[in-house]
Protein backbone atom coordinates (compact mmCIF):
# COMPACT_ATOMS: atom_id res chain seq x y z
CA UNK A 1 0.00 0.00 0.00
CA UNK A 2 2.88 2.18 1.43
CA UNK A 3 4.72 1.33 -1.73
CA UNK A 4 2.03 1.97 -3.98
CA UNK A 5 1.28 5.78 -2.70
CA UNK A 6 5.29 6.25 -3.13
CA UNK A 7 5.33 5.41 -6.36
CA UNK A 8 2.28 7.41 -7.49
CA UNK A 9 3.83 10.34 -5.77
CA UNK A 10 7.03 9.59 -7.71
CA UNK A 11 4.71 9.46 -10.83
CA UNK A 12 3.31 12.70 -10.74
CA UNK A 13 6.78 14.24 -9.82
CA UNK A 14 7.84 12.96 -12.69
CA UNK A 15 5.18 14.39 -14.97
CA UNK A 16 6.02 17.83 -13.06
CA UNK A 17 9.31 17.13 -14.16
CA UNK A 18 8.77 16.43 -17.88
CA UNK A 19 6.29 19.61 -18.68
CA UNK A 20 8.84 21.51 -16.81
CA UNK A 21 11.24 20.39 -18.93
CA UNK A 22 8.69 21.00 -22.08
CA UNK A 23 7.81 24.26 -21.02
CA UNK A 24 12.07 25.23 -20.78
CA UNK A 25 12.50 23.65 -24.26
CA UNK A 26 9.43 25.61 -25.51
CA UNK A 27 10.58 29.30 -24.58
CA UNK A 28 13.70 28.60 -25.42
CA UNK A 29 12.67 28.07 -29.03
CA UNK A 30 10.51 31.09 -29.17
CA UNK A 31 13.76 33.38 -27.65
CA UNK A 32 16.02 31.95 -30.06
CA UNK A 33 13.44 32.24 -32.91
CA UNK A 34 12.58 36.17 -31.31
CA UNK A 35 16.59 37.11 -31.36
CA UNK A 36 16.96 35.45 -34.71
CA UNK A 37 17.90 38.09 -37.23
CA UNK A 38 14.84 38.90 -39.57
CA UNK A 39 17.54 38.37 -42.83
CA UNK A 40 18.61 34.90 -41.66
CA UNK A 41 14.71 34.18 -40.90
CA UNK A 42 14.08 35.25 -44.50
CA UNK A 43 16.65 33.71 -45.99
CA UNK A 44 15.43 30.71 -44.58
CA UNK A 45 11.85 30.99 -45.62
CA UNK A 46 12.61 31.59 -49.19
CA UNK A 47 15.13 28.40 -48.97
CA UNK A 48 11.84 26.59 -48.13
CA UNK A 49 9.97 28.21 -50.87
CA UNK A 50 12.25 27.44 -52.88
CA UNK A 51 12.16 23.99 -52.15
CA UNK A 52 8.37 23.81 -52.13
CA UNK A 53 8.20 25.29 -55.58
CA UNK A 54 10.68 22.52 -56.70
CA UNK A 55 7.96 20.31 -56.39
CA UNK A 56 5.81 22.14 -58.63
CA UNK A 57 7.68 23.13 -61.52
CA UNK A 58 7.00 20.94 -64.73
CA UNK A 59 8.96 18.46 -66.03
CA UNK A 60 9.04 17.34 -69.95
CA UNK A 61 9.03 13.72 -70.31
CA UNK A 62 7.93 11.68 -73.03
CA UNK A 63 6.08 8.33 -72.74
CA UNK A 64 3.99 6.03 -75.04
CA UNK A 65 0.21 5.77 -74.82
CA UNK A 66 -1.97 3.20 -76.86
CA UNK A 67 0.80 3.26 -79.22
CA UNK A 68 0.93 7.23 -79.72
CA UNK A 69 3.94 8.88 -78.59
CA UNK A 70 3.34 11.67 -76.25
CA UNK A 71 5.62 14.90 -75.12
CA UNK A 72 4.47 15.95 -71.41
CA UNK A 73 4.97 18.78 -69.48
CA UNK A 74 3.67 18.05 -66.14
CA UNK A 75 4.45 18.48 -62.59
CA UNK A 76 6.08 15.15 -61.00
CA UNK A 77 3.63 14.50 -58.54
CA UNK A 78 0.98 13.85 -61.12
CA UNK A 79 0.06 10.13 -60.80
CA UNK A 80 0.13 8.74 -63.96
CA UNK A 81 -3.79 8.13 -63.21
CA UNK A 82 -4.60 11.61 -63.13
CA UNK A 83 -2.24 12.39 -66.24
CA UNK A 84 -4.14 9.75 -68.20
CA UNK A 85 -7.69 11.28 -66.91
CA UNK A 86 -7.26 14.91 -66.12
CA UNK A 87 -4.09 15.72 -68.65
CA UNK A 88 -4.90 13.67 -71.57
CA UNK A 89 -8.80 13.07 -71.49
CA UNK A 90 -8.73 9.15 -71.14
CA UNK A 91 -11.39 8.57 -68.91
CA UNK A 92 -11.89 5.18 -69.31
CA UNK A 93 -9.30 4.53 -66.46
CA UNK A 94 -11.68 5.02 -63.55
CA UNK A 95 -10.25 6.27 -60.23
CA UNK A 96 -12.00 4.56 -57.58
CA UNK A 97 -10.23 4.92 -54.09
CA UNK A 98 -7.15 6.79 -55.20
CA UNK A 99 -5.22 4.12 -52.63
CA UNK A 100 -4.16 1.23 -54.46
CA UNK A 101 -7.35 -0.44 -52.96
CA UNK A 102 -9.31 -1.34 -55.61
CA UNK A 103 -7.75 -1.93 -59.11
CA UNK A 104 -10.39 0.46 -60.99
CA UNK A 105 -7.19 2.20 -62.02
CA UNK A 106 -5.23 -0.46 -63.92
CA UNK A 107 -3.55 -0.04 -66.65
CA UNK A 108 -0.71 -2.44 -68.51
CA UNK A 109 2.97 -0.64 -68.21
CA UNK A 110 5.47 -2.27 -70.42
CA UNK A 111 2.79 -5.13 -70.89
CA UNK A 112 2.56 -5.57 -66.61
CA UNK A 113 -0.38 -4.69 -64.44
CA UNK A 114 -0.35 -2.13 -62.45
CA UNK A 115 -2.48 0.56 -60.45
CA UNK A 116 -2.13 3.87 -61.91
CA UNK A 117 -2.91 5.55 -58.98
CA UNK A 118 0.30 4.20 -57.13
CA UNK A 119 3.10 5.65 -59.81
CA UNK A 120 3.88 9.37 -60.81
CA UNK A 121 3.71 9.26 -64.55
CA UNK A 122 7.27 10.80 -64.49
CA UNK A 123 8.71 7.47 -63.13
CA UNK A 124 7.11 6.10 -66.37
CA UNK A 125 9.56 7.66 -68.67
CA UNK A 126 10.06 6.06 -72.52
CA UNK A 127 7.69 2.93 -71.44
CA UNK A 128 4.47 1.72 -72.72
CA UNK A 129 0.98 2.15 -71.28
CA UNK A 130 -2.45 0.56 -72.57
CA UNK A 131 -5.13 1.78 -70.96
CA UNK A 132 -8.71 0.42 -71.84
CA UNK A 133 -8.97 2.73 -74.82
CA UNK A 134 -5.90 0.88 -76.32
CA UNK A 135 -7.48 -2.49 -76.63
CA UNK A 136 -9.92 -2.40 -79.24
CA UNK A 137 -8.71 -2.79 -83.16
CA UNK A 138 -11.04 0.25 -84.28
CA UNK A 139 -14.43 -0.98 -83.82
CA UNK A 140 -13.26 -4.51 -83.29
CA UNK A 141 -13.35 -5.60 -79.41
CA UNK A 142 -10.78 -7.62 -77.87
CA UNK A 143 -12.33 -10.91 -77.17
CA UNK A 144 -11.78 -10.14 -73.20
CA UNK A 145 -14.31 -7.06 -74.09
CA UNK A 146 -16.55 -9.45 -75.92
CA UNK A 147 -16.36 -11.99 -73.68
CA UNK A 148 -17.65 -9.71 -70.93
CA UNK A 149 -20.41 -8.27 -72.64
CA UNK A 150 -21.54 -11.76 -73.69
CA UNK A 151 -21.10 -12.74 -69.99
CA UNK A 152 -22.91 -10.02 -68.45
CA UNK A 153 -19.67 -9.34 -67.08
CA UNK A 154 -20.58 -6.11 -65.32
CA UNK A 155 -23.50 -4.14 -64.13
CA UNK A 156 -23.10 -0.36 -63.18
CA UNK A 157 -19.50 -1.07 -65.46
CA UNK A 158 -17.60 1.26 -63.01
CA UNK A 159 -14.86 -1.24 -62.39
CA UNK A 160 -14.70 -2.71 -65.40
CA UNK A 161 -11.98 -1.23 -67.59
CA UNK A 162 -9.86 -1.91 -63.94
CA UNK A 163 -10.92 -5.41 -64.59
CA UNK A 164 -10.88 -6.57 -68.07
CA UNK A 165 -7.21 -5.04 -68.15
CA UNK A 166 -6.80 -7.34 -64.87
CA UNK A 167 -8.08 -10.20 -66.36
CA UNK A 168 -5.85 -9.59 -69.43
CA UNK A 169 -2.85 -9.57 -67.32
CA UNK A 170 -4.24 -12.33 -65.54
CA UNK A 171 -4.22 -14.99 -68.29
CA UNK A 172 -0.63 -13.45 -69.69
CA UNK A 173 1.37 -13.70 -66.54
CA UNK A 174 0.15 -17.75 -66.28
CA UNK A 175 -2.60 -17.35 -63.75
CA UNK A 176 -5.79 -18.50 -65.10
CA UNK A 177 -5.18 -22.26 -64.57
CA UNK A 178 -8.23 -22.66 -62.09
CA UNK A 179 -11.28 -20.47 -60.56
CA UNK A 180 -9.78 -20.55 -57.83
CA UNK A 181 -6.49 -19.21 -58.48
CA UNK A 182 -8.69 -16.31 -60.61
CA UNK A 183 -10.57 -15.47 -58.22
CA UNK A 184 -7.13 -15.19 -56.11
CA UNK A 185 -5.45 -13.24 -58.48
CA UNK A 186 -8.42 -11.16 -59.54
CA UNK A 187 -8.78 -10.34 -56.08
CA UNK A 188 -6.98 -6.91 -56.44
CA UNK A 189 -10.33 -5.65 -58.58
CA UNK A 190 -13.25 -5.06 -56.46
CA UNK A 191 -16.78 -5.06 -57.95
CA UNK A 192 -19.72 -3.06 -56.09
CA UNK A 193 -22.21 -4.32 -57.99
CA UNK A 194 -20.69 -8.15 -57.29
CA UNK A 195 -20.62 -9.39 -60.78
CA UNK A 196 -17.37 -11.98 -59.84
CA UNK A 197 -18.77 -14.94 -60.74
CA UNK A 198 -19.57 -13.73 -64.11
CA UNK A 199 -16.31 -12.49 -64.47
CA UNK A 200 -14.49 -15.37 -63.87
CA UNK A 201 -16.72 -16.93 -66.28
CA UNK A 202 -15.63 -14.32 -69.39
CA UNK A 203 -11.97 -14.86 -68.39
CA UNK A 204 -12.76 -18.79 -68.23
CA UNK A 205 -13.81 -18.23 -71.65
CA UNK A 206 -11.05 -15.93 -73.40
CA UNK A 207 -8.47 -19.03 -71.64
CA UNK A 208 -10.16 -20.98 -73.79
CA UNK A 209 -10.06 -19.45 -76.85
CA UNK A 210 -13.43 -17.76 -77.23
CA UNK A 211 -14.22 -14.31 -76.87
CA UNK A 212 -14.12 -13.88 -80.04
CA UNK A 213 -17.42 -13.04 -81.41
FE1 LIG B 1 -6.25 2.99 -57.94
FE2 LIG B 1 -8.40 2.32 -56.51
S1 LIG B 1 -8.14 4.03 -57.83
S2 LIG B 1 -6.57 1.19 -56.79
FE1 LIG C 1 -20.42 -1.99 -60.82
FE2 LIG C 1 -18.31 -3.58 -60.85
S1 LIG C 1 -19.95 -3.52 -62.27
S2 LIG C 1 -18.65 -1.90 -59.61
Amino acid sequence: MEKEKLSAKENNERKAGDSRRDFLKQSTLLSALALTPPTILKAAESQLDEKVAGYFEKAAFSLDINGKPYQLNVEPRVTLLDLLREHLGLTGTKKGCDHGQCGACTVHVNGKRINSCLTLAIMQEGKKITTIEGLANGDDLHPMQKAFISHDGFQCGYCTPGQIMSAIACIDEGHANSETELREYMSGNICRCGSYSHIIDAIIDVKNGGGKK
